[in-house]
């Protein structure tokens, strides 16, 4: 048997897609429909650490401090046999997971979750892959998650093989930021949570499935991505918040627009995220650089710059029903903590 440590910590934090990932082209490996391109947020972070363990007779998994079972744990099992097979290891793992932010409320829990759980899985089975190799790992996890391998603004790529292997996110380099910039780069996202912040009703898997089956407008949802993904793509190269800005709106009213024709309809705005929605109009009508996206949940999140976050995420507070408010830098790719 090779050496393994068995143990092992990792760090990764959220991302929020500006141009969305909603439908995939195959369930078994987990592969995207479309490509998709998100920021990674140094605000929102999960910290997972696995220890495999012989003694052990099935997988564990403790989220923010309570037991999980069901659904949760045997997504993880699944998961984690790909890791076993690949390492050659029999044990059964426990692992436990913290995030800083509400789970499963449409935060992307899942995104850091896989991400970190990626590292970590592979490192204490004694496994060192390179960070494509994580990326399309974390993807079979969780599509999002191979976007939060990355740092920065990331590009989640389709790919066309049926194994997946060319289906992984890569980081997009957005320059240097340089704060005197006319441009208004650097970035930030501000966070509206709508309500208390806990469980949603559709979770994103099943909802993007009962879309893809039932949705009238989920072919021209589909038709629209390769489009907004080049035009995000350069509007990042140009340091354009204003383009990429626009884009991501659209994307998001796009996905939720097919969203919503589901038959049942899968609604996630509540009065709230529209009140949000309105007041980031009112703040551009005022020249404020803000734009507004969601996702498999009720919040709010708005692109914005450095310079203008205190003003959105102040305006944001006071709307009835935003029960907290987060600032966020662009955040780092996923680490191993010693
Ligand atoms: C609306 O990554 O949660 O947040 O691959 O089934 O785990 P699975 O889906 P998931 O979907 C994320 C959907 C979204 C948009 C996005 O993050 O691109």
């Amino acid at each position: 048997m090779t050496q393994r440590p068995m143990r092992a910590r990792a760090r990764a934090h959220a991302n929020i897609a500006l141009v969305k990932y909603w439908g995939k082209r195959d369930r078994e490996h987990n592969l995207p429909a479309e490509g998709s391109l998100s920021l990674t947020l140094q605000a929102l972070q999960t910290t997972t650490s696995v220890r495999f363990d012989p003694a052990l007779d099935s997988d564990r998994l403790t989220l923010d401090g309570t037991p999980a079972t069901g659904k949760a744990l045997s997504r993880l099992s699944a998961w984690l046999d790909i890791v076993r097979a690949r390492a050659g290891c029999s044990a059964f793992a426990d692992v436990v997971s913290d995030n800083d932010f509400p789970t499963a409320s449409g935060l992307a829990s899942s995104a850091s979750a896989y991400a970190a759980l990626a590292l970590a899985a592979t490192s204490a089975a004694g496994l060192s892959l390179t960070p494509t190799e994580l990326s399309i790992l974390a993807r079979r996890g969780s599509g999002s998650a191979a976007r939060s391998i990355f740092g920065g603004f990331v590009r989640m790529h389709r790919g066309t093989r049926e194994d997946g292997s060319d289906s992984y996110a890569q980081p997009i380099d957005a320059g240097e930021a340089d704060e005197s910039d006319e441009t208004t780069w650097p970035v930030r996202m501000v966070i509206a949570i709508v309500g208390d912040g806990g469980a949603k009703k559709h979770p994103s898997r099943d909802a993007m499935e009962h879309c893809a089956r039932t949705s009238p407008l989920y072919a021209g949802w589909l038709a629209s991505v390769p489009g907004d993904l080049q035009a995000a793509a350069d509007a990042i190269a140009a340091r354009d918040i204003r383009r990429l800005g626009d884009i991501s709106e659209s994307s998001a009213l796009c996905m939720h627009a097919a969203a919503m024709a589901s038959r049942p309809a899968i609604v996630y705005f509540r009065p709230t995220t529209m009140s949000c929605m309105e007041t980031v109009r009112a703040l551009r009508s005022r020249g404020v650089l803000a734009y507004y996206t969601m996702d498999a949940g009720p919040h709010v999140k708005v692109l914005t710059t450095k310079e203008h976050a205190r003003e959105v995420a102040t305006a944001l507070a006071r709307i009835d029903g935003v029960s907290r408010v987060i600032e966020s830098a662009p955040g780092p790719k996923a680490e191993l903590i010693p």
